[in-house]
């Protein structure tokens, strides 16, 4: 399985993973980036055929902040640093 989450305090809304991964990760109103499939809790696993356009948004984000792990998150993007 393959988890997702966005750190939303290193996030500088530059919006470059909604464009690559459009159905994982959406932005709220401050522009920030968050997980769409579990509210950013990073604890349901991505769908397979998502999980390429999650590692290619996880490569662009310029300051680090979407996390991917084959483990839950549980609302922590820090756990597995
Ligand atoms: Fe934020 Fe990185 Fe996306 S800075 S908007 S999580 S590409």
């Amino acid at each position: 399985n393959c988890y997702t989450i966005v750190e939303l305090d290193t996030c500088i809304a530059c919006g470059a993973c909604g464009l690559v991964a459009p159905d994982v990760y959406d932005y709220n109103e401050e522009g920030l980036a968050y997980a769409l499939l579990d509210h950013n809790t990073g604890n349901k696993p991505l769908p397979d055929l998502l999980v390429d356009d999650a590692i290619d948004a996880k490569d662009g984000c310029p300051t680090d902040s979407i996390k991917i792990s084959d483990k839950p998150f549980n609302g922590d993007p820090t756990k597995y640093e």
